[in-house]
């Protein structure tokens, strides 16, 4: 309990004093990219502050959130299409109100010292981490939320986040259609595609999504040398999912993927 609190204290006083642009130094510098995904999730509630800040502590590059759409139309951060796993409410994301939605406790279901930690706005979480760590938007179930892809790219725009020089941001979704569109909206933008299933790593798959992504994005299930090979040879990158032990980390840096998203960024290095 005292160490996670430590590290709490620790993230706020490095996110605060980390001068703009170091953590785009560093990450340029290094081969694999460590992706805290849904923020430092293995110790602070994930999609909160709490794990974005912790994130940018632990010296994480990107990262990784999960964006959906309140009733009222606001973007907001959570992976579940339902609020009851991961806060004190109950119900899907979009019957819920904005207003509705920052009143639920996301904190405490992680333990009492996250008491309070409330659902970040997109807006919020771009303001707030632009020019500090990278950003990987997922964008959650889009088919729920008709023109959602449109509403990200304003926000993207409106803060000058739509061509990023680095890859300081990128998009990605399990759902390729949005994709698609979303490689239309943002040109510049590098683009993702998430998948799980055995039937996306065939030459043909590859080379319908190289089309429109730069990044194939699997579960690590699916991860060995050829697939890797494989997508290089289609002038993707590749970043894997979801490390959650050190011996998931080590096979990941042994295959070279790109990235490596992980509810544990300490297990990367
Ligand atoms: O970034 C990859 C990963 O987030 C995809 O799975 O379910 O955790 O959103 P999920
Ligand atoms: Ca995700």
């Amino acid at each position: 309990m005292k160490k996670v609190l430590l590290f709490c204290l620790l993230a706020t006083v490095i996110f605060v004093t980390l001068p703009f642009g170091e953590a785009e130094a560093s990450r340029k510098e290094k081969e694999i990219a460590n992706v805290a995904h849904r923020g430092a999730s293995g110790y602070a509630p994930e999609n909160t502050i709490a794990a974005f800040d912790l994130a940018v502590a632990m010296g994480a590059d990107y990262i990784e959130i999960d964006v959906q759409r309140s009733k009222d139309g606001k973007l907001v951060i959570l992976h579940d299409t339902t609020v009851d796993r991961t806060t004190d409410g109950t119900g899907k994301v979009g019957d819920l109100d904005f207003k509705e939605l920052r009143q639920l406790d996301a904190g405490s279901w992680k333990g009492e010292e996250f008491a309070g930690e409330k659902i970040p706005s997109f807006d919020e979480v771009l303001d707030r981490y632009k020019g500090k760590i990278g950003i990987l938007i997922e964008l959650k179930a889009p088919e729920l939320y008709p023109g959602i892809e449109k509403q990200m790219t304003k926000a993207l725009k409106k803060r000058k986040m739509d061509k990023p020089k680095r890859e300081e941001v990128i998009v990605q979704s399990f759902n390729f259609e949005s994709m698609k569109l979303a490689n239309k909206l943002l040109p510049r933008m590098p683009i993702g595609v998430l998948t799980s299933s055995p039937n996306d790593v065939s030459d043909e798959a590859l080379k319908a999504f190289r089309k429109y992504a730069d990044y194939f994005n699997p579960s690590i299930g699916l991860v060995n040398e050829e697939l890797v090979k494989k997508v290089r040879k289609n002038k993707m990158k590749i970043q894997s999912w979801t490390v959650r032990t050190p011996e998931a980390a080590q096979f990941l840096k042994e295959m070279k993927v790109d990235g490596i998203i992980t509810d544990y960024p300490d297990y990367v290095y």
